[in-house]
C-alpha cells in the first residue's frame, strides 16, 4: 500500500537552505492525486473496455477453438452469458471443494462440458471472458457466495461492436 501511493505522489520540493545565518527554509508542495481524467481518456477508457467485451463475446460463442474439443460454446448453454451469474463468484463451488473466482468457474466450464484446454488466467482472453460476463450483468448487485440465484442478464446495449455475427466455430451460430 505504501509503496502504491509513494508511486502515485509527486513532491516539488523547493528549498533553501542559508547556512550563515542558520537559517532554513523549505517549501514542499504535495500533490496527492492526477488531475482528473480527461472526456478523450475516458472515451478512450471505454473504447478499450467494450474492445475487451467484444472479444469476449466473440470466444464465448467459439472463437478460440482450443476452448472446445466437442463443438460445443459457452452461448450454446449460456445464451447472452445467461445464468453465469458473474456477481455471486466468489463462492464455494461444490465439485471444486472450495471458494472460487469467476476465472476458476470459466476454465471449470472449458475443461468439463467443453473438453477443452483451460485458458491462462491472466491472459487477454481470460480477462475479456470477464469483461463480457460483467458487462452484460452490469447494474446486478453485487452478492458473492449466492448459491441459489438464477437471473437472466441485462439485455446487450447497443453500441461498438455490437450487433455482432457469432463466428460459426463449434455448434454456436
Ligand atoms: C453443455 C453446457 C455448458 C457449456 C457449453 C458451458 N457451461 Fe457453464 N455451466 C453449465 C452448467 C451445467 C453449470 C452449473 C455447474 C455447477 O453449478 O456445478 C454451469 C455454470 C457456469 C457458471 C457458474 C454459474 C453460477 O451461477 O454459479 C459460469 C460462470 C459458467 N458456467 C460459464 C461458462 C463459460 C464461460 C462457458 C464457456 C467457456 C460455459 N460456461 C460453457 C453448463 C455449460
Amino acid at each position: 500500500m505504501m509503496e502504491f501511493m509513494n508511486a502515485k505522489r509527486f513532491v516539488v520540493g523547493l528549498g533553501a537552505s542559508i547556512t550563515a545565518g542558520a537559517v532554513t527554509l523549505v517549501l514542499n508542495t504535495v500533490v496527492l492525486a492526477r488531475e482528473p481524467f480527461t472526456k478523450e481518456e475516458l472515451a478512450d477508457q471505454e473504447k478499450q473496455l467494450l474492445a475487451a467485451v467484444d472479444h469476449g463475446r466473440d470466444l464465448w460463442h467459439g472463437s478460440n477453438p482450443s476452448m472446445s474439443s466437442n463443438g460445443l460454446a459457452c452461448g450454446n448453454c449460456h445464451p447472452d452469458a445467461a445464468a453465469s451469474n458473474p456477481h455471486t463468484f466468489p463462492k464455494f463451488q461444490a465439485d471444486l471443494g472450495r471458494v472460487i473466482a469467476l476465472r476458476d468457474m470459466i476454465n471449470w466450464c472449458i475443461s468439463t462440458p467443453q473438453a477443452g484446454t483451460p485458458l491462462d488466467v491472466n491472459s487477454y482472453d481470460m480477462i475479456s471472458m470477464e469483461a463480457y460476463a460483467f458487462y452484460l450483468y452490469r447494474g446486478k448487485q453485487i452478492t458473492p457466495g449466492l448459491a441459489t440465484e438464477q437471473t437472466a442478464p441485462v439485455v446487450v446495449k447497443s453500441g461498438v461492436g455490437y450487433p455482432k455475427k457469432p463466428s460459426g466455430i463449434g455448434v454456436d451460430k
